[in-house]
């Protein structure tokens, strides 16, 4: 799957946020709890390295409770601070603030044994676009808007916001890119909802849909379409599309199913979370 972002972008984002980092002790890493692997970029591994370090599942009210759980789990295994929300929602600070302080312990404890007592813990959020990140810097930060990019003029102090006593945050987020060369993630990236769709292959995204939903979900495409599809049956594909569009009443085109408007459909519900809570990524594997 061949899906063309910025190269240009990504390098000037990349330095810009290597710079940042250094000023920072901790990196909030800001996931998609539907792809949590996609949706990360291992550099931030390497830049952030030395930080504290947490991991927040973001869109976890879109993704499936229980690969959540499984996901938390796994980062949690990696060393990480973990934690799912939804960056749309009050924020939950406090369970945020406990994280923070443990992410952070031997930067507090260092701190102490120098005799500095209560200085903030300084963060940045970092992730790949639409992740949540602007949307979760302004809840925390309590207003509507983020000031995006880098003014002229406007200095490092001018662009950090102070949240709580004891933390302040960047109010600029870093921006990393997925690994598109490789076709899981690009796929899975492509399931997210926030590529154009005229860049994607979308016939043969609905066969790997629909037939991830009903090895994982088959409960949630019966509960959607009345669909229940047998994979071993060689015309499960023109079944369920005829199916689909009786269902939601797809007029004919030139008296054939119309396959487009039920690829649409399917994807604009899968994009607006309509379709059900769905994790994309299939957590078995990481269980090696
Ligand atoms: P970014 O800065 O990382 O690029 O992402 P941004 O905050 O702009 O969020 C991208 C989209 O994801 C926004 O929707 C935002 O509302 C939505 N979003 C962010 N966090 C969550 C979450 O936890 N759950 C859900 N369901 N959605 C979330 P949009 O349609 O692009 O804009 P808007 O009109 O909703 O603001």
């Amino acid at each position: 799957m061949n899906i063309q972002w910025y190269p240009g972008h990504m390098t000037k984002a990349k330095r810009a946020m290597k710079e940042d980092v250094k000023l920072v002790d901790l990196v909030i890493e800001l996931v998609d709890a539907r792809a949590p692997l996609a949706s990360r970029n291992p550099d931030i591994d390497s830049l952030a390295a030395g930080k504290g370090r947490v991991i927040l599942l973001n869109k976890a009210d879109l993704a499936s409770e229980k690969a959540n759980a499984v996901w938390i789990t796994y980062f949690e295994s990696q060393g990480f601070q973990v934690m799912k929300i939804d960056a749309r929602a009050k924020a939950t600070l406090k369970q945020l603030n406990a994280l923070i302080q443990e992410a952070c312990k031997e930067k507090i404890e260092r701190d102490r044994r120098r005799g500095i007592l209560n200085r903030p813990v300084r963060a940045m959020v970092v992730g790949i676009p639409n992740v949540g990140k602007s949307t979760f810097i302004n809840k925390l930060a309590n207003r509507k808007a983020t000031v995006t990019g880098n003014k002229p003029g406007v200095t490092k102090a001018q662009q950090i916001i102070r949240v709580a006593k004891d933390f302040e945050l960047f109010d600029t987020p870093g921006v990393l890119w997925p690994k598109f060369e490789d076709e899981h993630i690009a796929r899975n990236i492509a399931l997210l909802g926030s590529i154009k769709q005229d860049i994607l292959p979308l016939d043969d995204l609905f066969v790997y849909v629909m037939t991830y939903l009903t090895k994982y979900y088959p409960d949630l495409l019966k509960e959607r379409y009345g669909l229940e599809i047998d994979l071993d049956d060689s015309d499960w594909l023109l079944k369920a599309f005829d199916h689909i569009a009786q269902k939601r009443k797809i007029k004919l085109l030139r008296g054939e199913t119309d396959y487009d408007r039920v690829i649409q459909l399917v994807f604009s519900e899968i994009y607006d979370g309509s379709i059900g809570k769905v994790t994309w990524e299939d957590y078995t594997c990481v269980k090696d």
